[in-house]
């Protein structure tokens, strides 16, 4: 397996992400080395670009990070009737060692395609609302540090300059 998991500030978490035109085996095999990484590193979501492909597919699973027994994938996701305000500390796996609360809404429709292209239709609350929400916004290179205040947002590209120092000097 050759993928791996970009941070910030790479560029291609910031770009709009192309819609999946054909299911082939190469998105397959993308689909399923996703949910590989996402396990890896612990997380409940997963988007395209994370992995620098930017196309319009996620992996999600909440019974993780410990289980893994409900994995979906979902391809050219929209969501809409969008409801309800729920706020929520996020992480993200490609914004290592930082976490916030994000306000998100509680409530939405989900149309997206499955593995097999058929149609899936889904109302989500809670942390499948916020999950979806977060995953995305990574197809829009909109990332959950975005939503936050603009101090924190100071502190938060302080603190990764830092590390990027750090890491260097090592
Ligand atoms: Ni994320």
């Amino acid at each position: 397996m050759s993928r791996k998991i970009v941070t910030y500030p790479h560029p291609v978490l910031a770009g709009k992400a192309a819609p999946v035109m054909e299911i082939t085996d190469e998105i397959r095999e993308l689909a399923a080395e996703m949910a590989v990484l996402m396990y890896q590193d612990k997380g409940i979501g997963l988007a395209a670009p994370q992995v620098a492909e930017s196309i319009r597919l996620i992996t999600v699973d909440l019974s993780g990070p410990d289980k893994r027994e409900d994995l979906r994938v979902f391809i050219n996701p929209v969501i809409s009737n969008l409801e309800g305000e729920v706020v929520s500390e996020e992480g993200c796996l490609s914004v290592p060692g930082y976490r916030s609360n994000v306000t998100r809404a509680e409530r939405l429709h989900l149309s997206a395609l499955d593995l097999d292209g058929n149609p899936v239709e889904m109302d989500a609350d809670d942390l499948m609302s916020i999950c979806l929400q977060h995953e995305i916004d990574h197809l829009d290179g909109v990332l959950f540090i975005d939503k936050i205040s603009k101090l924190k947002r100071t502190l938060y590209e302080r603190k990764l300059k830092k590390w990027l120092k750090q890491k260097k000097e090592d």
